[in-house]
């Protein structure tokens, strides 16, 4: 199947490391022109370097997606640069060491509220209106299974479960404009060690050790956790005209850990 991703301008946040560094790479094999926005230079240099090598077409942007001036003058330098944008991927998403609610000080919802979907709406904002103009786009936000309620994961799945609230809203309001927003909900993707830079969470200790990650894969129906790659392969599809009738959808791809309804 032709995904017809060929020449799209195609923005990831958060697109350096780990699962949106595999989103950003396959959508670069599809022929699409990436756009990293990620506040790890480094990291991004990186994975646009080796994106580029494999003869895939990708820029990078240095932004910090929770800052709203930025983010429009970003956005507007992406469309004067790579052309007007066809999909938006918000990816960006942060969480830290499972705990029990009340042991979760505030200040860390707040984190969890700014990375998480502070981000996902100021992106969209910045995307949106140009979509509405040329009457078609397609958005993909990245929640987790944690935004259906999960154990110890109180401020971080709360916002999630807010992407995913949010990604229907931009689905029932923008559909009259051939606009469509989705959402994938990966399960536990564990990075290899350079597919990550110092801007990931992975790159700090956040308790997922080979025990918890071998507990959790034992809850899968299908007994092995996601690769990056297989969350992008859905981002892809849902981002692609193959999914022209879908909207306001989520996919989760978890080995079948939650199963969405
Ligand atoms: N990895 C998992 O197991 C898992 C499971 C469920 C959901 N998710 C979700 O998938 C998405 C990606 O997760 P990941 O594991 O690849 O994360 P990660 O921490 O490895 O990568 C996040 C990327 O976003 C960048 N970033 C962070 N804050 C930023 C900001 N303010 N502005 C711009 N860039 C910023 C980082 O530099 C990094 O490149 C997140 O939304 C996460 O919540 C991940």
């Amino acid at each position: 199947m032709d995904l017809g991703l060929t020449g799209k301008t195609v923005v990831v946040t958060g697109g350096a490391s780990n699962i949106g560094r595999a989103i950003s790479q396959e959508f670069a094999r599809e022929g699409a022109r990436v756009a990293i926005l990620d506040r790890d230079a480094a990291q991004t240099r990186k994975t646009v370097e080796e994106i580029k090598g494999a003869g895939g077409h990708a820029s990078g942007y240095d932004l910090d997606v929770t800052d709203v001036d930025a983010t429009a003058a970003t956005i507007a330098a992406v469309e004067r640069d790579q052309g007007a944008v066809d999909v938006l991927v918000n990816n960006v998403g942060w969480n830290g060491k499972a705990e029990f609610f009340l042991n979760l000080p505030p200040e860390r919802w707040q984190k969890a509220f700014q990375l998480n979907l502070f981000s996902t709406l100021n992106v969209t904002r910045a995307v949106l209106p140009g979509m509405v103009d040329r009457r078609g786009g397609a958005i993909v936000s990245i929640a987790s299974d944690a935004g259906f309620g999960e154990f110890r994961m109180a401020d971080y799945g709360a916002m999630k479960a807010g992407v995913l609230a949010f990604t229907r809203t931009v689905a029932l309001e923008y559909g009259r404009y051939g606009i469509r927003a989705n959402t994938v909900a990966p399960g536990l993707v564990v990075p290899a060690p350079d597919a990550v830079g110092d801007g990931s969470l992975w790159s700090i200790d956040i308790g997922m050790g080979p025990k918890e990650v071998q507990n959790i894969e034992s809850r899968m129906p299908l007994r092995r956790r996601s690769e990056a790659v297989d969350i992008a392969w859905s981002v892809l599809f849902l981002a692609s005209d193959r999914a022209r009738q879908l909207t306001g959808q989520v996919m989760s791809v978890s080995g079948g850990f939650v199963m969405p309804r």
